[in-house]
């Protein structure tokens, strides 16, 4: 059985002490109100990174993960926060090409490899964000840059190190938008992708490869997506800023 997990990435949201209190909140409501196999995942910013991993460190299921990490090991690059210090707080996962930072910070494929290459040398899990624009969906090109970006960011891994990638399927053009993909549309995605690793590695790493759908995801539409074969969580944004609506989420993963 795979890995279900369900990954709050609260991106440039909530000062210290409302993000503070918005962990407090989920650890306690997932305490009282899930008794299901998901593990959670907590994304904040890193200036919260540090206090959010101590204080989940103590839960066996909730986990704390970074947005980003650089490509270099440490030196001169101001700024810049490697992956090697996320492992020293404590977190556990890296979110690695979100479409935010291939679109605004210009993160191409070949960059984001030697992230994952960080991330993976730092016994940490990354998590490869892969998905096309509107543009590209419309123009009938979705499945081939998805598979450039897989292969382009992945593809370089043996398969012992692929069992420490999560690939999370965020169509650009459902992210923030409130339009989520069909959960048609979602799986059939998730499908490719589970065979493009099959074809490149075997069944076993596609069958053990968790792949997380994001985009407008939400407490009246996860349970649907959840119960898709492909479909093993989701990496949640404006819902997951709210103790409630990420809650709700969460218990929709049985
Ligand atoms: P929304 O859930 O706000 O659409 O964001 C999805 C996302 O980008 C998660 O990484």
């Amino acid at each position: 059985m795979r890995k279900k997990i369900v990954a709050g990435n609260w991106k440039m949201n909530k000062n210290f002490e409302e993000g503070m209190a918005l962990v407090t909140e989920i650890v306690g409501m997932l305490n009282d109100e899930y008794q299901g196999s998901a593990e959670v995942v907590l994304i904040p910013p890193f200036t919260h990174l540090n206090a959010v991993s101590r204080m989940v460190a103590e839960s066996k299921w909730v986990k704390s993960g970074a947005q980003n990490c650089s490509n270099h090991a440490s030196g001169a690059y101001t700024g810049e926060v490697s992956a090697a210090m996320i492992q020293s707080v404590g977190a556990q996962y890296v979110i690695v090409g979100h479409s935010e930072r291939r679109q605004y910070f210009n993160e191409h494929n070949d960059w984001l490899a030697r992230k994952v290459d960080a991330v993976l040398t730092n016994q940490l899990i990354a998590i490869y964000c892969c998905g096309e624009t509107l543009e590209e969906r419309e123009a009938g090109k979705h499945f081939e840059v998805l598979k450039e970006q897989i292969t382009q960011g992945l593809f370089h891994l043996t398969q012992e190190q692929m069992s420490n990638i999560v690939i999370a399927y965020e169509p650009v053009w459902a992210i923030g938008t409130g339009k989520t993909a069909s959960t048609q549309q979602a799986q059939e995605v998730h499908a490719f992708i589970r065979n493009l690793v099959k074809e490149k590695y075997n069944d076993t790493v596609a069958n053990e490869l968790t792949i997380q759908y994001g985009g407008s995801v939400k407490p009246e539409n996860a349970a649907e997506l959840f119960a898709s074969p492909d479909i093993d969580g989701a990496l949640v944004g404006g819902a997951a800023l709210q103790s409630r609506s990420f809650v709700d989420i969460v218990k929709a993963m049985p």
